[in-house]
């Protein structure tokens, strides 16, 4: 998958930028504060049909604006070209999104078709932050490579929140007919999303291993451990995962009436990492999370580019400001050999002695727009 061009309106403080790609490295670069971040929020938007940062589709509207649009030509492995529009109305609050001028209906059919790696300081909270942080990066993987899983998550989601309600409701009395339904329902839906995250850590382990010995010289051995909140094996059935979930909701019945919420399912689950037997959360040093981070995400890039039978976009935000020079420029050729690559930067000095031509392009951005024509060969 290639960007060929993207023109975004009223996006951010993007008022009216135009970008003709490179075909292989773009650099956006400038000062801090000027939009760099902003850009590459709007490639992804074209992929995943929302931002990875913002959870309201206004927020990234321009500030007192009414509208944004992002229109952008993508170009698949096999060369295939998408003609991919989002708009947003602020007055209706809708959005829309149109490729090769025919609406799309679902939203979640997108996901996956422009498979996107997105490595930016925000991920940090994968390796240090809370289970939801480490859900969140596991669901995201899944949903770029299975349609049924971002539906099913969508749903589970609603289902938690009416349950959620009824044990509210209840302020802890008996309230077993009204919740009987939502039971059957969360733990259909429930044992899905953790069947597939099962499946997907068993089958993402050996990329993150292969990875990972590629960017680190020393022997440190990374894994990936499921934790659910039931007890079940690498190979349980569905049918094994609703049967534990239903034991344990039977169990929990006096807790989630004292606590008023839903206590099991994939929403309670963690996912654990670890480098040489030992906690990444409780034990890695700085340096370890980062160098962690770094192979999940080229890991991703990988399964991805297998899963979805396309090479994703490779967007890597402000990454080599916390690296020295030599883990950087390790980082820049192995993300260069990869595919299409956008990289923010404030400074340049990496990428001293570069050719700069169709295959790579460098963009000066200052105040939301691209202050200086890159260079072309
Ligand atoms: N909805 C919005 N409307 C207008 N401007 C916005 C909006 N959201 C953010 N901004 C502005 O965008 C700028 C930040 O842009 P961005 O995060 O892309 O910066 P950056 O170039 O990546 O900087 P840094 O190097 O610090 O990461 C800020 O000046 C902020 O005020
Ligand atoms: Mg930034």
């Amino acid at each position: 998958m290639k960007i060929s061009n993207a023109h975004l309106r009223s996006f951010r403080n993007h008022n009216e930028t135009a970008f003709e790609f490179g075909t292989r490295v773009n650099v956006l670069l400038g000062e801090n504060g000027q939009g760099k971040t902003n850009a590459l929020e709007a490639l992804s938007f074209l992929c995943l049909t929302k931002s990875f940062y913002a959870s309201a589709d206004a927020t990234v509207m321009q500030q007192h604006g009414t509208f944004f649009e992002i229109k952008s030509v993508l170009l698949s492995d096999k060369g295939k070209e998408f003609h991919v529009r989002v708009t947003y109305d602020d007055e209706k609050k809708t959005k829309k999104f149109t490729i090769n001028g025919a609406d799309v209906e679902k939203f979640s059919s997108v996901i996956g078709m422009f498979p996107v790696v997105i490595l930016s300081p925000e991920n940090s909270s994968i390796t240090f932050g809370s289970p939801a942080d480490r859900r969140k990066f596991v669901d995201l993987v899944i949903s770029q490579s299975s349609k049924s899983y971002v539906e099913n998550a969508m749903e589970y989601r609603r289902i938690v929140r009416q349950r959620n309600m009824i044990l509210s409701e209840a302020k802890g009395k008996d309230c077993s007919s009204e919740i009987a339904p939502w039971n059957e329902m969360l733990i259909t839906y429930g044992s899905r999303i953790i069947g597939k995250r099962n499946q997907f850590l068993s089958e993402f382990a050996p990329y993150i291993a292969q990875t990972y010995l590629d960017i680190v010289d020393e022997r440190e051995t990374p894994k990936i451990e499921y934790a659910p909140s039931i007890s079940i094996k690498p190979d349980s059935s569905l049918e094994e995962i609703a049967a534990a979930m239903e034991q344990k909701l039977a169990k929990k019945k006096n807790d989630e009436l004292r606590f008023q919420t839903t206590l099991v399912g994939p929403h309670r689950d963690e996912i654990i990492f670890s480098l040489n037997g030992m906690s990444l959360k409780h034990f890695a040093s700085q340096g370890q999370h980062k160098t962690f981070l770094v192979a999940l995400k080229v890991a991703e890039f990988f399964f991805l580019k297998e899963r979805c039978n396309e090479t994703p976009i490779f967007l890597l935000d402000d990454v080599f400001s916390e690296l020295d020079e030599y883990r950087s420029r390790k980082l820049l050729s192995l993300a260069e050999s990869l595919g299409q690559i956008f990289i923010t930067t404030t400074s340049e000095k990496i990428f001293g002695g570069a050719e700069w031509n169709n295959e790579r392009r460098k963009f000066f951005i200052k105040s939301g727009e691209v202050a200086q024509e890159p260079v072309t060969a």
